[in-house]
């Protein structure tokens, strides 16, 4: 266990849970503790009612299958209910604006889940909203996602310390969110993206600044071979991420020298672990032999959202 005993949860109740940068590395820890405390005691059967009568509204303006389940089936597991809420029926699809929507969804339940397009969409409707709003994903962070490939790297190597994590392909919202959070549990992380396509350097920037703190170091290429050189952790996502998908053809081609392969593989320690948020394209961003292949952790790294969501929930919630 990480053991951040000297957390106070009555300090993350009533927190927004909008990317990493807004925790320090203690409380990450506390979420990844709870997460296993949480996973331990639902294989046992036992899995505390910590939000008995509590209920959380989750908007989706994307597709979803991971997210949505393990929030919903989370929400039940601790004793609370949890309303799925389209934009298809919500009046905010008919422009109601997103202040009002925030203040009166926040007078009927006790936390909100969102996936939308545009982050500064969730940081409007956190500013409103009375309760918690949790990130289910944005064009800019997936912070719900990343806190649970922690907790899998945590569980396959038992520690984050000397780990080299490398991520190839788009420098999207998955790679923004890992090079925040390897930062801030003082892993390495070397991101290798095609030219225009690199994460943004606002957030890179960040990143620097916190592995300043955790004496990690961060790592920008477009070199696939130089990034995933003696990686312990190798990740990879989409092409086109959601809301990308009229841009398909030409990112199959800026990306095609990026596919995580046996070759490219063959770079990194003999101990790697592979790690994909899912859903995958195999024969696209990675080959069906290492998704599916000795080194993949990825349906670990699935059923881990569904402790993580727990666990974030009972603390802010
Ligand atoms: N990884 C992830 O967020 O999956 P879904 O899009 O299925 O929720
Ligand atoms: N980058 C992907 C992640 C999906 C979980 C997307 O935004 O579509």
């Amino acid at each position: 266990m990480l053991n951040q005993t000297n957390i106070d949860a009555k300090d993350l109740k009533g927190k927004d849970f909008l990317t990493l940068r807004d925790f320090t590395k203690e409380e990450i820890f506390y979420f990844l503790d709870s997460a296993i405390s949480l996973k331990k005691a639902q294989k046992e059967g036992n899995c505390p009612q910590l939000l008995k009568g509590k209920t959380l509204g989750m908007i989706f303006e994307k597709s979803s299958t991971r997210t949505r389940v393990s929030f919903e089936v989370g929400m039940s597991q601790l004793g609370g209910h949890a309303l799925f809420l389209s934009p298809r029926d919500l009046q905010i699809g008919r422009g109601e604006p997103i202040s009002d929507t925030a203040k009166v969804l926040s007078r009927y339940v006790d936390g909100i889940m969102i996936r939308t397009f545009a982050h500064q969409t969730i940081e409007e409707f956190a500013e409103y909203a009375t309760v918690p709003v949790i990130n289910a994903l944005t064009d800019d962070y997936h912070p719900c996602q990343v806190l649970a490939d922690l907790m899998t790297i945590y569980e396959q190597k038992g520690t984050f310390e000397g780990l080299k994590l490398t991520y190839i392909g788009d420098g999207n919202n998955m790679a923004h969110s890992l090079l925040i959070g390897a930062a801030k549990v003082g892993m390495d992380v070397a991101i290798a993206c095609p030219k225009n396509y690199e994460p943004k350097d606002e957030i890179v920037a960040a990143a620097k600044e916190i592995a300043k703190e955790t004496g990690a170091t961060v790592t920008i290429t477009n070199d696939p071979i130089e990034a995933v050189t003696d990686a312990d952790v190798i990740y990879t996502d989409v092409w086109a991420s959601m809301g990308f998908e009229e841009e398909q053809e030409e990112r199959e081609k800026a990306f095609s020298t990026y596919q995580v392969n046996q070759e490219l593989v063959s770079h990194a320690k003999e101990t790697y672990i592979f790690l994909h948020c899912l859903p995958a394209h195999r024969g696209e961003e990675v080959s069906a032999d290492v998704i599916d292949g000795p080194h993949s952790v990825v349906f670990d790294e699935a059923e881990n959202r569904l402790h993580v969501q727990k666990a974030i929930m009972a603390a802010t919630m």
